[in-house]
């Protein structure tokens, strides 16, 4: 009861903002993005999105707010629990298509507020890849992406600093070469590390705000002991934020490649394990379905990232339109589900928000020195 009570209150203090104000203060994985002028259609939206979700609403459906875009679903290096590098989540290597990129942002960007455009693959791989961040911040939806950082060459970060980006992470996750390629398989720190110094440098050199440079290191056990290194690294490269994130696979499966990665140090730890498998929270209700989706790189729209095979795909927006698959039959059946028996969708069986989160550290950003947490605007 108290939980509604300030969950309604906080809605109505974000109503006022976005309704007077025209502002909405997002945040998104720590990091506080404070965004202003939104227009009348995106804000309608926008209401009836968080409305829905402070109310765990069946209907309104709106138009999704957030999404994520799974711009290449291949990869140069082979990080051991990432579904990129195991083969039974083998799917054939593409580049989601420059023309269908644009027809998703011509039918869904008015109401879209924040795309995260990566999935399983590199981004930094796709050609196109700096001509649709441009074509989504044209329409005023923030844009973030996340690397590991091997393809920041001096032009490519130019390009980037000049599409309009709104946020870079690149995953480092060792401050020694040793650590580092136990989890980046096949990665080059200096590489990397020359990678954070281009886009810092091109942001300086073309006097720009944006991209926010957010340094990521996902801890695990071989790393934990690094801590302070990579912080220190962090500082010495001039990135704006660093952030900790902490290791969670996104399927679950009996490999045991899970338990390889845990910290050791159980603050550091995202879930709770009880014999050996993850717990899961009882409070859990999910919102994707009606505030986001994933847009797979074939092509395909997903309900969720961990229906990255696509087995329960809505549609295929290179076949249909967005509206006629976001309200269409397939996307409504699925929502009902979720509504009702998330246990029988196969995919949430995955899910890395249902499984116990340990307080305070799934992420946490953590300022370099001299570099605290920014607003951008
Ligand atoms: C699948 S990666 C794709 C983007 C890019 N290739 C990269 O590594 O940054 C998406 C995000 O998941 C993070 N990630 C990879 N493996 C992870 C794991 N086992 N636990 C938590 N996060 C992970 C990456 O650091 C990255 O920020
Ligand atoms: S670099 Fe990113 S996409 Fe590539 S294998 Fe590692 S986590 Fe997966």
């Amino acid at each position: 009861m108290r939980l509604r009570f300030t969950k309604l209150a906080e809605y109505a203090k974000i109503a006022y903002l976005l309704a007077v104000k025209g502002e909405f203060p997002l945040t998104r994985e720590k990091i506080d993005y404070h965004i202003r002028g939104m227009p009348l259609k995106r804000r309608y939206n926008l209401f009836l999105s968080l409305l829905g979700d402070t109310l765990n609403l069946r209907r309104p459906v709106p138009f999704p707010p957030y999404f994520q875009v799974e711009v290449t679903n291949f990869c140069n290096l082979r990080c051991p629990a990432c579904p990129a590098a195991i083969k039974r989540y083998h799917r054939k290597p593409r580049c989601l298509k420059l023309d269908v990129f644009k027809k998703f942002i011509d039918q869904a960007g008015d109401y879209l507020v924040y795309l995260s455009m990566w999935g399983i693959g590199e981004p930094l791989m796709h050609p196109d890849f700096c001509s649709m961040v441009e074509y989504a911040h044209k329409k005023g939806v923030l844009v973030v992406t996340s690397t590991n950082g091997h393809y920041l060459t001096p032009e490519l970060s130019e390009r980037l600093v000049k599409s309009g980006i709104d946020t870079v992470v690149i995953s480092v996750d060792g401050a020694t070469q040793e650590i580092y390629e136990k989890y980046r398989v096949g990665g080059n720190l200096e590489q990397v590390k020359a990678g954070i110094r281009n886009l810092v440098a091109a942001k300086s050199r073309l006097k720009s705000k944006t991209p926010l440079v957010n340094m990521r290191f996902i801890v695990m056990s071989h790393n934990e002991n690094q801590l302070n290194d990579i912080k220190a690294l962090a500082a010495d490269l001039k990135a704006d934020v660093f952030s900790l994130r902490s290791f969670g696979p996104i399927f679950i499966d009996d490999s045991g490649i899970e338990h390889e990665f845990i910290p050791s140090e159980k603050r550091l730890r995202r879930y709770k394990y009880e014999n050996g498998k993850r717990v899961n929270r009882r409070d859990f209700v999910c919102r994707l379905g009606w505030s986001g989706g994933f847009f797979v790189a074939d092509s395909k729209i997903a309900l969720c990232e961990a229906d990255f095979m696509t087995r329960q795909a809505l549609g295929n927006l290179e076949l249909e339109d967005f509206k006629d698959i976001w309200f269409g039959r397939k996307a409504d059946d699925l929502r009902e589900k979720l509504h009702t028996d998330m246990d029988s969708i196969a995919f949430c069986k995955n899910c890395v928000f249902r499984s116990s989160q340990l307080e305070g550290y799934d992420l946490v950003n953590i300022g370099c020195e001299g570099f605290g947490l920014k607003e951008v605007c």
